[in-house]
C-alpha cells in the first residue's frame, strides 16, 4: 500500500476477510472500501475498525506539520490559511541521497582521477617493488605486517595518503555539482495524540428490497394479457417478495421453533408451543402453533423469512392478511429486518405481530442439532416522541415497549439506556437512505469511562454529554417534510421511526 498509493487515495478490497485491508488503509490515511459476500467477515472487520487505534501524523498541510517541515529543511516554515488536506500527505523523515546519474555524468571525477595517477602510480610501482609483488590498485592491502621493511612501509604509506587525497577530492566535486534527492521514510506522529477511525458506514443489500412497481409498466403488461385473452399478471412487487425460502430450511426452522419457543430479552419470559404444525398451502404463512397464554389456548401463525435476506414491510403486511381471521399472533422469523419493519408492528388490529430474530446457528442447524437456547429472540420496540420547540422539532426515547410472551402483554420498560446502544436522526429524511445527522450514544454501564480507558485519553466530558442523551438537541423543521429516528440495541437489531410532521 505503502508502495503503489498516496495518503488520500482509494484502496478497494474485493474480499475483505479480517479486514486487514481497510485496517491498513486507515493507518496510513488512505480512504478504502471493502465487500466480502460473508457477515461474519464484515463483522469482524467492523469490530476491527471500530476498536482500532491509530497514530496521528503531521499533516504538511497543517501549522504543526509545516513548523516541522521548516525545522528540516531549514527553510522558514510556510504560513497561510492550511486546510487539513490530506492529499498534501505527511510530514516525513528523510534522508538526502545522491543521485548515481549525476555521479556518472559528472566529468570533473576523471580530471581528478588522472591528475591523482602519476602519484598513485609511483608508490604502488614503489611498493611492488619492495615487497616483490605485483599488486594491481584495487589489490593493495589496507595494512601491511610490522615485519614489513621499511621501504615498503613508506611506499605502503604514500600509496594510501594518495588515495585518501584523491578520494577526498572527488568526494568534494560530487558535493558541489551532485543533485540530492531525498529518500522519505516514516512519519512524524504527533505526540500526545490518539487517533481512531474516521466515519464510516456497513451497508448490505437485500435482495427481497422492493422497489414501487411501475405503474404504467403494469398497466401495458395487464393490456397485453387482455389482448392475448389472458389473465392479467399478478403484481410484481407481489412476485418479488415471494420468499426464496427452501423447504428444508424451512422444515429445520420449525423443529427448532418447535423445540426452542421464542424468547425476549428477558429470562424466563418465553412463549411456548403446545403444537406446532405445518399450515400447506398458506402463500407466506408456513406453520400454526398453539400455546397458553394467561389460561388461555391462543393460535399463532409462523412465517419465515428468507434464508439468505431481509425481512421486508411488504412480507409482513401480506402474512397479516393472511392470516388475521384466525390467527392471535403472528411469529415472523428472520435473520434480519428491514428497520422500516418495527413501523408496521404491533398496530395490525387485533393481530400481535412478533419480530424474531433468528439466532445465526440456525443456518448451521444440522451441525448444532442440539437447539435450544436463545434461537428465536424477539427485541422491544422504541417508544419514540417528536416534540415542537422553538419552531422546530426535538425527539426523545421515551422507552422501549417490550412484548412478554408468557402474558401477552406489551409492557414499557424505561432504563432506556439498557436497551438502547445508540440512535441516530435523519433530520431530513428523503424516503430513501438514511443520513446520520444526529448521533447519540447510550449504554447502561458508564460507557463514559470505558470510552475513557479504550482511548487512554481524556474525553471531553461536556462533549460527551452532548452525545450521551436520551432527548436529542433541537433542529428545524425537515425540507423534505420527513424525520426519519434510527434505534440500534445492544445486539445490533435495528428499528426505524419515520414522522411526518
Ligand atoms: C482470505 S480472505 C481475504 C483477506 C483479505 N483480502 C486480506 O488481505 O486480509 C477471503 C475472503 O473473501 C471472501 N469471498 C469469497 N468469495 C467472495 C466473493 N465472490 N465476493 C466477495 N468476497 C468473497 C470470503 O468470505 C473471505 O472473507
Amino acid at each position: 500500500m505503502l508502495m503503489t498509493t498516496d495518503p488520500g487515495d482509494l484502496v478497494l478490497d474485493p474480499t475483505c476477510g479480517s479486514g486487514t485491508t481497510a485496517f491498513v488503509a486507515e493507518q496510513w490515511g488512505r480512504r478504502w472500501i471493502t465487500t466480502d459476500t460473508s457477515r461474519v467477515a464484515l463483522a469482524l472487520a467492523r469490530t476491527r475498525l471500530m476498536a482500532g487505534r491509530f497514530p496521528a501524523y503531521l499533516l504538511r498541510d497543517s501549522r504543526d506539520g509545516a513548523a516541522k517541515e521548516g525545522e528540516i529543511t531549514g527553510r522558514p516554515p510556510e504560513g497561510g490559511a492550511f486546510r487539513h488536506d490530506i492529499r498534501q500527505g505527511f510530514v516525513l523523515e528523510r534522508v538526502p541521497h545522491v543521485t548515481l546519474k549525476s555521479i556518472a555524468n559528472n566529468a570533473e571525477i576523471d580530471v581528478i582521477h588522472e591528475k591523482w595517477a602519476p602519484q598513485v602510480e609511483a608508490a604502488r610501482t614503489a611498493l611492488n617493488a619492495a615487497l616483490g609483488t605485483t599488486h594491481e590498485e584495487w589489490q593493495v592491502p589496507r595494512t601491511l605486517p610490522d615485519k614489513a621493511p621499511k621501504q615498503a612501509q613508506e611506499a605502503h604509506a604514500a600509496f594510501w595518503a594518495a588515495r585518501r587525497g584523491r578520494q577526498a577530492e572527488m568526494d568534494a566535486s560530487i558535493a558541489r555539482n551532485a543533485d540530492v534527492e531525498f529518500l522519505h521514510d516514516r512519519p512524524y506522529t504527533k505526540r500526545n495524540a490518539v487517533r481512531v477511525t474516521g466515519p464510516f458506514t456497513v451497508e448490505s443489500l437485500s435482495p427481497h428490497r422492493v422497489l414501487p412497481a411501475d405503474e404504467e409498466d403494469e398497466a401495458v403488461l395487464a393490456a397485453l394479457a387482455q389482448d392475448a385473452g389472458e389473465a392479467p399478471p399478478p403484481p410484481r412487487h407481489k412476485l418479488r417478495i415471494a420468499p426464496d425460502t427452501a423447504d428444508d430450511f424451512v422444515t429445520v426452522v420449525l423443529d427448532n421453533l418447535a423445540k426452542a419457543g421464542v424468547q425476549n430479552t428477558r429470562k424466563d419470559e418465553r412463549l411456548t408451543f403446545a403444537t406446532l404444525r405445518s399450515w400447506p398451502g398458506g402463500r407466506h404463512v408456513s406453520a400454526e402453533g398453539e400455546y397458553e397464554e394467561a389460561g388461555a389456548r391462543k393460535r399463532a401463525a409462523i412465517v419465515i423469512g428468507p434464508e439468505y435476506g431481509t425481512v421486508g414491510t411488504d412480507l409482513v403486511r401480506e402474512a397479516a392478511r393472511e392470516c388475521r381471521d384466525w390467527a392471535d399472533a403472528m411469529v415472523v422469523c428472520g435473520f434480519a429486518f428491514d428497520p422500516q419493519v418495527g413501523d408496521s408492528t404491533m398496530n395490525l388490529g387485533r393481530l400481535v405481530v412478533l419480530k424474531a430474530r433468528m439466532n445465526q446457528e440456525l443456518r448451521a442447524a444440522e451441525a448444532y442439532k442440539a437447539g435450544g437456547g436463545n434461537l428465536f429472540v424477539v427485541f422491544g420496540e422504541p417508544d419514540i416522541a417528536l416534540d415542537q420547540q422553538d419552531g422546530g422539532y426535538v425527539v426523545r426515547l421515551r422507552g422501549v415497549d417490550i412484548f412478554d410472551p408468557t402474558t401477552g402483554e406489551v409492557r414499557s420498560s424505561t432504563r432506556v439506556e439498557d436497551d438502547i446502544a445508540c440512535w441516530f436522526i435523519d433530520t431530513d429524511y428523503d424516503g430513501d437512505s438514511f443520513f446520520v445527522r444526529h448521533a447519540y450514544f447510550l449504554g447502561g454501564k458508564d460507557p463514559f469511562d470505558k470510552l475513557k480507558t479504550a482511548l487512554k485519553a481524556e474525553v471531553d466530558e461536556e462533549a460527551w454529554a452532548s452525545l450521551y442523551r436520551t432527548e436529542s438537541r433541537p433542529f428545524a423543521k425537515p425540507k423534505s417534510g420527513r424525520i426519519a429516528v434510527k434505534v440500534i440495541n445492544h445486539y445490533g437489531d435495528e428499528a426505524m421511526r419515520v414522522f411526518r410532521p
